[in-house]
This record gives C-alpha cells, sequence and structure tokens, in this order.
C-alpha cells in the first residue's frame, strides 16, 4: 500500500472542496452591533481607545441603525451615556431617559431590527458601580444585591414600555434574572425574552468600553460582583442559576480568553448562547492592524470565526457592520 494512505490535505487543495468542508460559517444573523447613544443632535463623539466606535446622539444612532438594518444585521444592542447621574442611576427607569428616547426613535425607524438594552447600573450612577452603594458598619463600601434588585425590575419595565425586544442584564447581581423575568411578567411583557450576561468576568479587556460608556468605577472594582478570571466550574453554577430563573439566552463575556467557558456552557445546557468580543479585543486587533502588525480583515474574521466555533449562536462584536460589509 502506497504511504501516506490518508493524505489531510486532499480536502484542502482547491477553494470549492474548502467550502465543502467548511464546518463553521459566520453569518451575519449571529451578530449583534452594540451602540453608544448620548443626549443632543448631530453628536458624534469618537471614542479614542475604540477607532470607528463613536456615542452618537439619537438622530444619529438612528441612521445608523438603517444602515445596519440593510446590511441584514438583526439586533443592536443599546449603552446610554445620561445627562444626569446620581447616586442609583434613576435615569435607567425614566422614561425620557436616554435609552427610551432612543428605543422609541430606532423602533420608529427601522421595522426589522431588534433593540436590545443592556440592563445595568454603572453608566448612569455617579459612582459608576452596577447597582446600589450600601455602606458598612466599619465605614467600606460595596453593592447592595438586593436593593439593586428593586432598581432593575423598574429599568427593564421602562425599557419594555419604551419598545425594546429583548432586556440583556450585564451586573452580575444575584437573582436580577428572577427579578427581572417576574417584573415582565406582571406589566404584561410576558413574551420580552431575557438575554442574561450569565458569566461575565472582572476582566482588564473592558477599558475602552469604560472610556465609550464613562462607567468606570470611582472607588473600587468590580471583583466583588464579576467572576474571577481562573474560575471555570463557577461558570456553569451561574448559568443554571440564570437558567432556572427564566434566561432565555445566555452570555459569555469577555469571548477570546473564555472560549472554554463557551465551549463548557453550550454543551452543558444547549441553550442559544452568546459571546461578547469586547471593546479591548477589538482594540487590540484595530491598534496591531493600524501599526501595520495584523490584517484587521482576516484577524476579525478568524476571530469572530473562532467564538463561534466554540459554541456561540450570537456575538455582540464592535467588528460587526465591518463584517457584514466584508460578506455582502
Ligand atoms: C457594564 C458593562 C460593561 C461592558 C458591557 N456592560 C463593562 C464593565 O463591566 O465594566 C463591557 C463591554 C466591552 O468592554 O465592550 N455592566
Ligand atoms: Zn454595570
Amino acid at each position: 500500500m502506497a504511504f501516506p494512505r490518508n493524505r489531510m490535505r486532499r480536502l484542502r487543495r482547491t477553494e470549492n472542496l474548502r467550502r465543502m468542508v467548511c464546518q463553521t460559517r459566520l453569518e451575519v444573523g449571529d451578530l449583534i452591533a452594540p451602540l453608544f447613544v448620548v443626549s443632543g443632535t448631530g453628536v458624534r463623539n469618537e471614542i479614542g481607545s475604540m477607532p470607528g466606535v463613536a456615542q452618537m446622539s439619537v438622530d444619529l444612532t438612528v441612521e445608523q441603525c438603517r444602515q445596519l438594518e440593510q446590511l441584514g444585521i438583526p439586533a443592536v444592542i443599546l449603552f446610554g451615556i445620561p445627562d444626569h447621574k446620581d447616586a442609583v442611576g434613576s435615569d435607567t427607569w425614566n422614561d425620557d431617559g436616554i435609552i427610551q428616547r432612543a428605543t422609541r426613535a430606532i423602533k420608529g425607524a427601522c421595522r426589522d431590527l431588534m433593540v436590545i438594552t443592556d440592563v445595568c447600573f454603572c453608566e448612569y450612577t455617579d459612582h459608576g458601580h452596577c447597582g446600589v452603594i450600601a455602606t458598612r458598619r466599619d465605614g467600606t463600601r460595596e453593592l447592595d444585591n438586593d436593593a439593586t434588585l428593586a432598581n432593575l425590575a423598574r429599568q427593564v419595565v421602562s425599557h419594555a414600555r419604551a419598545g425594546a425586544d429583548m432586556v440583556a442584564p450585564s451586573g452580575m447581581i444575584d437573582g436580577m434574572v428572577q427579578a427581572i423575568r417576574r417584573a415582565l411578567d406582571e406589566a404584561d411583557f410576558a413574551d420580552l425574552p431575557i438575554m442574561s450576561y450569565a458569566a461575565k468576568y472582572a476582566s482588564g479587556y473592558y477599558g475602552p468600553f469604560r472610556d465609550a460608556a464613562d462607567s468606570a468605577p470611582e472607588f473600587g472594582d468590580r471583583r466583588g460582583y464579576q467572576m474571577d478570571p481562573a474560575n471555570a466550574d463557577e461558570a456553569i453554577r451561574e448559568a443554571a442559576l440564570d437558567i432556572a430563573e427564566g434566561a432565555d439566552i445566555i452570555m459569555v463575556k469577555p469571548a477570546v480568553n473564555y472560549l472554554d467557558v463557551l465551549w463548557r456552557l453550550k454543551q452543558e445546557f444547549d441553550l442559544p448562547t452568546a459571546a461578547y468580543h469586547v471593546s479591548g479585543e477589538f482594540s487590540m486587533i484595530k491598534a496591531a492592524a493600524r501599526n501595520g502588525w495584523l490584517d484587521e480583515k482576516r484577524c476579525a474574521l478568524e476571530t469572530t470565526t473562532a467564538i463561534k466555533r466554540a459554541g456561540a449562536d450570537l456575538i455582540l462584536t464592535y467588528f460587526a457592520e465591518d463584517i457584514a460589509r466584508w460578506m455582502s
């Protein structure tokens, strides 16, 4: 018998063969585009650490959404930069708050685009934490989990009334999915799905986002509520709890350093699973490409395809629009 009998290269030799045996196909329908909304009209504040990404006022956000819709992107996720921050983040449940205004405007203009609202408080609180802060007897401050739940309930109902198609709680507050599910059901939004940031790690890769959303914590950090990057088993427990509380979609965040976690959650639960390719992951590719060290298109597509291969049904990425253009 001739050696070698099996030649793996046989199926790699032409474009058509490669297409025929291709196992993972990234599609525009997998992508969710994050957008940052500010007050005003005609406002476009470029974010220095995220080339091509900007905070935009509602009018320009709507224009952007029209283009995303035309490109076939199914959904956007909105982050708001409010005019006024306070201790509890009350703009989040203001029916005339930044997210509510943006949601109404987008839904009025783009019939075929889903509006997902990120549900948290860090962009809206003057201290930059993801909820209400309690002062302990010894004077130290920490996030008050249970007091935050009631405010989450107010926030999601206001988002739903503004027309949100899905809510995505990102604060890693224990019990958040249950509190949100209850509040939505009671307000007659039983059909509104919840995409929970189930396994969100305390990551250095959120750096550029905190510039974009103006949400850096004023004291301390988020390690008291977000997960330790060293832990994987805990992500299974986090997701199991969220699913039991009523999550329809679970998310892993960031994506690339946590592909093992993504894989395990997909295998374990077989639920629609999302991965957030976060700001720092985006900016790394952008920065290297700008230096001529990496090919931007090639690396962005390789990375997002790898995220899908590891188990993501949905990918939140700042490359969404670029990818849609490259693929069309
Ligand atoms: C806030 C939130 C963060 C991101 C999404 N929602 C930042 C954080 O926890 O500090 C990060 C997204 C990104 O880096 O692209 N709850
Ligand atoms: Zn937050």
